[in-house]
């Protein structure tokens, strides 16, 4: 499993640009961003997530891990009211933001599938790979790394 942040690390060719890191507050709102799950042969649409939590950004894919479906309960809103812990809107299971692992609710056992993702110059990236992909790398922003 993917270290879902995996910082300081340089962004690379194929690495999307996800945001600008001021729209990352520590606790507060996250950003979603479109990604493709694949199995074997075949993929699905679904989205990622990225957020912000004691300075560090992480990145998961968004789907609880008791029932297949979406966390935010109003877009981009992943943390409960502490600010300390994602949260699923549909039966409240809680994910530590640094793991993914769920340590309350229905979860209990499971984990968020992590994402990997940097920071970089003010810029947040997600760095796909063989599991989690872009839906069209033709309509993405990708970053070059300067040599
Ligand atoms: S679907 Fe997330 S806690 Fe049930």
């Amino acid at each position: 499993m993917p270290d879902p942040s995996f910082g300081p690390l340089l962004p690379r060719e194929g690495d999307v640009a996800v945001c600008a890191s001021e729209r990352l507050t520590d606790g507060g709102s996250g950003v979603r961003f479109a990604v493709q799950t694949r199995s074997g042969r075949a993929t699905r649409p679904s989205t990622g997530f990225v957020v912000r939590f004691l300075g560090t950004v992480y990145g998961y894919l968004n789907q609880c891990a008791h029932v297949p479906t979406e966390l935010d309960w109003q877009e981009g809103q992943f943390f409960d009211h502490s600010g300390l812990y994602l949260m699923c809107a549909t039966h409240g299971a809680v994910y530590e933001p640094e793991s993914g692992r769920c340590v309350g609710g229905p979860c209990r056992g499971g984990r968020l599938l992590a994402l990997q993702v940097l920071e970089c110059q003010g810029m947040v990236y997600w760095r796909p790979d063989d599991a989690f992909l872009p839906p069209d790398r033709a309509l993405i922003q990708t970053h070059a790394r300067k040599q």
